[in-house]
């Protein structure tokens, strides 16, 4: 990989990652949930330069984003009215729709799948961005292939330093986990990823069924959304999710059995129990009756616990409903589905 300085830029300097982008470079810009690694989505060459930046696996599909819903008649072809109904409520907004692709969409972005994902983000920024360079961006999150999504500039800047030429900084991201993808091309819609938007907010406006993947490893079968086969989000430490009515008692049990084991060991923590852990480092994730906060740290604290050294740690989890969802899909694949129930 020929070896670029990555560069620093304002929200001032906006013009200079339109330039980068029309020129065919990628560029890491903010949008609402996560930062995204962009590049001209019917350029092959520049798209390319994406997955290699990220080390992401050919057939892990990219998401098109837009600021305008005119552009879609170059993506896609035909979708169901409810999948209109939704793009008229949820957009601009975190949410996702796995749509049939046009012809001039390239193979490379959807990794050589029939259907394509389309969003317009909720971020000035990232609008601006959208509308000044004229063209519909594919975007990944910003990481490191396998590393959390990056909430903050200094999380791109982390992985991605001397491997793209900019990095947008527009501070943090608002929602702090993806946004939900949503599979349109069957009936009902079909749940891929939860994120920004719930499932029940979906369900007002069309019938939507919830893949298993959401809450299971799909090592065996052919999962309908590729990124799903992929372990996400994975810091260094070994990381156990608890879930249950007990959890603050059961991970002080497992704690006594792991300490011979694992040098430094820490938990993350809702704000309500952080109090109930004396002999571990202590990483609080906010309240537990503010799950949109819960889920704008869960990424930086994931960075944390490499940053801090611990070499184990437990992270008390929630019920599926809601954002609560999406946090736990996010948590299951940190912990590489181990899960305990206490
Ligand atoms: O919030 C977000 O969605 C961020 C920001 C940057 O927009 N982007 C993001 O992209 O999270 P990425 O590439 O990290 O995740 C996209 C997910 C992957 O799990 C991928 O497999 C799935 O969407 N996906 C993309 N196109 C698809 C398609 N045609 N069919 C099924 N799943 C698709
Ligand atoms: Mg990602």
């Amino acid at each position: 990989m020929a070896k670029v300085t990555t560069k620093l830029l304002t929200p001032k300097e906006i013009g200079i990652a339109v330039e980068l982008l029309q020129a065919g470079e990628c560029v890491a810009f903010p949008t609402e949930t996560v930062y995204g690694l962009g590049a001209n989505a019917f350029d092959e060459a520049a798209v390319k330069k994406i997955f290699i930046a990220k080390g992401r696996p050919a057939d892990n599909p990219l998401i098109i984003h837009c600021f305008s819903k005119n552009q879609l008649s170059e993506l896609v072809t035909d979708y169901h009215s409810g999948a209109e109904a939704l793009m008229n409520k949820f957009w601009p907004g975190p949410l996702s729709l796995v749509l049939p692709k046009s012809d001039k969409v390239p193979h490379i972005v959807t990794g050589g799948l029939s259907t394509v994902a389309v969003r317009i983000p909720d971020h000035p920024l990232a609008l601006a961005l959208l509308e000044n360079c004229g063209l519909p961006i594919a975007a990944p999150s910003a990481n490191t292939s396998g590393k959390p999504s990056p909430t903050r500039a200094e999380h791109v800047y982390a992985d991605l330093v001397n491997k793209i030429p900019a990095i947008l900084d527009g501070g943090v991201t608002g929602w702090g986990v993806e946004s939900t993808v949503l599979d349109c091309t069957c009936w009902p819609f079909r749940l891929l990823r939860p994120g920004g938007v719930t499932v029940e907010e979906l369900r007002k406006v069309a019938p939507v069924i919830v893949d298993p993947g959401v809450y299971r490893s799909d090592d065996n079968e052919q999962p309908r959304s590729p990124g799903m086969k992929y372990q996400h989000y994975s810091p260094q430490a070994t990381v156990i999710l608890v879930v249950g009515n007990n959890i603050p008692r059961e991970i002080n049990k497992l704690v006594e059995e792991k300490v011979p084991h694992y040098p430094k060991i820490g938990v993350l923590a809702t704000s309500e129990s952080k109090h109930l852990y004396p002999k571990l480092t202590v990483l609080e994730m906010g309240s537990k009756f503010n799950l949109r906060e819960i889920a704008a740290n869960i990424y930086h604290l994931l960075r944390e616990v490499d940053q801090i050294g611990l070499d184990l740690v437990f992270v008390e989890g929630f019920s599926d409903n809601e954002m609560g969802m999406a946090i736990m899909n996010r948590l299951r694949k940190a912990a590489g589905y181990q899960v305990v129930d206490s």
